[in-house]
């Protein structure tokens, strides 16, 4: 079993460049028509065959990823997709395996296919009774893999026992300021219909204030997440309760609207 490695390369995700030892690569930042005139990248697929081994993208391409084909919008073959790139990203931060990094991350959420409340648990289980994973992983690894993906839902609660764990978990997830506070608003109108709108406010300044400010119970697992500049700008609004009442008030009137 060899893996082939990139000795050094230059990789782009987003608008960030990363210079590290192994590649970061995905198909986003093969599109970008920004690093590919400016050559970075000899081509997309020279670096995935030179980084990730090329049999599992092909067994992963065929039997994993169009599992996703049939789980709700949420999780369709596109979040798989992006939860690969951002694990890719992510893990160009750390010393890992990257062809673990990928396969974990193709597989997360196939446990959907056992229903939402234990899929962690489900996935965790596919990675560990999957034969063919065997050929590329050895018994130690294809476990480290089963528990990170066990631990992806870890957005709250357990620590992720592995570094595998905390990249899947962190890249699972997307904190977008603007979503949290419409999400909450709709929560909180959806839950305590007879609220008025002043009851509303303080059910949603509480909610954000328990899990997103700076003493709140959600936690980042890994500081290079694209999500710590966003919880941090939804931090500066909560600390400030004249801008969080103003966000509340325009969401509030954008959601009135669409009712
Ligand atoms: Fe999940
Ligand atoms: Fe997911």
């Amino acid at each position: 079993m060899r893996f082939a490695s990139v000795p050094l390369a230059i990789c782009k995700s987003r608008m960030r460049i990363v210079e590290t030892s192994r590649c970061v690569a995905s198909l986003r930042v093969f599109r970008e028509p920004v690093a590919q005139a400016a050559g970075f990248f000899p081509t997309f697929a020279t670096i995935m065959t030179e980084s990730i081994h090329k049999p599992l993208i092909h067994y992963v391409e065929q039997e994993i990823l169009p599992r996703y084909d049939h789980f709700d919008a949420a999780h369709r073959r596109n979040h798989a997709e992006e939860v690969i790139e951002r694990s890719l990203a992510l893990a160009g931060h750390y010393d890992v395996n990257i062809n673990m990094v990928y396969a974990i991350a193709a597989y997360h959420d196939t446990g959907l296919s056992e229903g939402r409340d234990l899929h962690h648990l489900a996935s965790g289980r596919i990675i560990r009774n999957d034969k063919k994973l065997r050929q590329w992983f050895s018994e130690g690894q294809i476990e480290t893999m089963a528990q990170a993906a066990e631990d992806h839902r870890a957005s709250s609660g357990h620590e992720p026992r592995s570094i595998y764990g905390k990249i899947v978990a962190e890249a699972d997830r997307l904190i977008l300021p603007e979503k949290v506070i419409r999400r909450t608003i709709q929560y909180t109108r959806d839950h305590f219909p007879d609220y008025d709108k002043e009851q509303q406010y303080q059910r949603f300044r509480a909610h954000l204030l328990e899990k997103y400010s700076d003493s709140g119970y959600l936690k980042l697992w890994l500081p290079e997440s694209d999500n710590a500049p966003r919880l941090e700008e939804l931090r500066k609004t909560i600390r400030d309760e004249k801008a969080l009442r103003a966000a509340f008030e325009e969401s509030f009137s954008k959601n009135l609207d669409l009712s």
